[in-house]
């Protein structure tokens, strides 16, 4: 006898049925799922820094608890573009009871306060999130003569820590008229102009692109006016500095004032 083939069609679905219901979880008997094979550390981290800190590092350590199955980190996406997720590899791949780690970097230049991204860990095993947080301690309030200290030490300093918010921050990816107003004006029409800051309506030596291009490129050794150039450590890309060279020309005099 071959009892298996004597059961009707209709019953052997229907069995088939009842025994894929039975595996599917319920959802509304809250059925417990598997703990995640991937387990951190610490899924959240914060950090203190400094006011004019740079970049600042975390590493988060995984390890990948599943007895038989290797897990396949595919990526880690970061919420926004201030954070880099260094993986050693990708796809990353741990194999069963492997630890790993990797290093993450969450630029805070211009940040004040307390600051938090989060970065999604995609894997064959399913979405996870890891938490940053930095806490930046409020700037120190430095008089005008303190920061002219700073600035005679290093005449790049102006484009760092402290200096940042005022004298970089405001320039953003402006060009030409606003960008002068926003990276120039704060020292050549500050009110009061202190003495060693020239006024630039006044000309001292004609003035061609060459001069323009020289001064806020490089600024000069030795003095307060700092190089903005990127190549030369300063915070405008060429095209910034171009749309000043142009500005330069159209706005302000060339030649020396006739002497009456
Ligand atoms: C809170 C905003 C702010 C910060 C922060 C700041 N500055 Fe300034 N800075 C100014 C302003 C505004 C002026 C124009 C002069 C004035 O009104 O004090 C100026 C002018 C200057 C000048 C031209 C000389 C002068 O006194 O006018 C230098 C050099 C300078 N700053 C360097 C620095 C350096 C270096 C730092 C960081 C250590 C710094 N500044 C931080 C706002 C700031
Ligand atoms: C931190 C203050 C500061 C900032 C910001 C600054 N300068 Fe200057 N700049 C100076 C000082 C100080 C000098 C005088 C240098 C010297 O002693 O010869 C100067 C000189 C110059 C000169 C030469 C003027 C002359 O008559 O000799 C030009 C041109 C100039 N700056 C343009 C710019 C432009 C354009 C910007 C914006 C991209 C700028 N500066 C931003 C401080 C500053």
């Amino acid at each position: 006898m071959k009892p298996f083939r004597a059961l009707p069609g209709v019953l052997v679905l229907a069995l088939t049925v009842l025994a894929f219901a039975a595996d599917a979880p319920d959802p509304s008997e809250g059925a417990v799922r598997p703990a995640h094979p991937l387990k951190w550390d610490e899924m959240h981290q914060t950090k203190p820094a400094k006011y004019g800190d740079g970049a600042v590092e975390f590493h988060f350590s995984v390890t990948n608890t599943s007895k038989e199955d290797s897990v396949k980190i595919l990526e880690v996406r970061p919420s926004c573009g201030c954070t880099v997720a260094d993986l050693p590899s990708t796809p990353w791949i741990l194999p069963p009871g492997a630890k790993g780690s990797f290093r993450a970097t969450v630029d805070v230049r211009g940040r004040r306060g307390h600051f938090s991204k989060t970065m999604l860990v995609a894997s064959d095993v399913g979405a996870q999130i890891l938490g940053l947080s930095v806490d930046i301690e409020d700037p120190p309030v430095r008089s005008r003569s303190e920061n002219l200290q700073l600035a005679a030490a290093d005449r790049q300093a102006v484009f760092h820590g402290t200096c940042y918010s005022c004298h970089v921050d405001p320039i953003g990816g402006k060009q030409g008229e606003k960008l002068f107003n926003a990276a120039c004006s704060i020292c050549h029409e500050a009110n009061p102009r202190a003495t060693m800051v020239p006024d630039l309506n006044v000309v001292r030596e004609p003035r061609d692109a060459g001069y323009w291009r020289k001064w806020i490129g490089e600024g000069k050794e030795g003095t307060l006016m700092p190089a903005f150039h990127e190549q030369h450590g300063g915070p405008l890309s060429n095209a910034q500095v171009e749309s000043l060279v142009e500005f330069g020309l159209r706005h302000f005099p060339t030649a020396p004032a006739a002497v009456k």
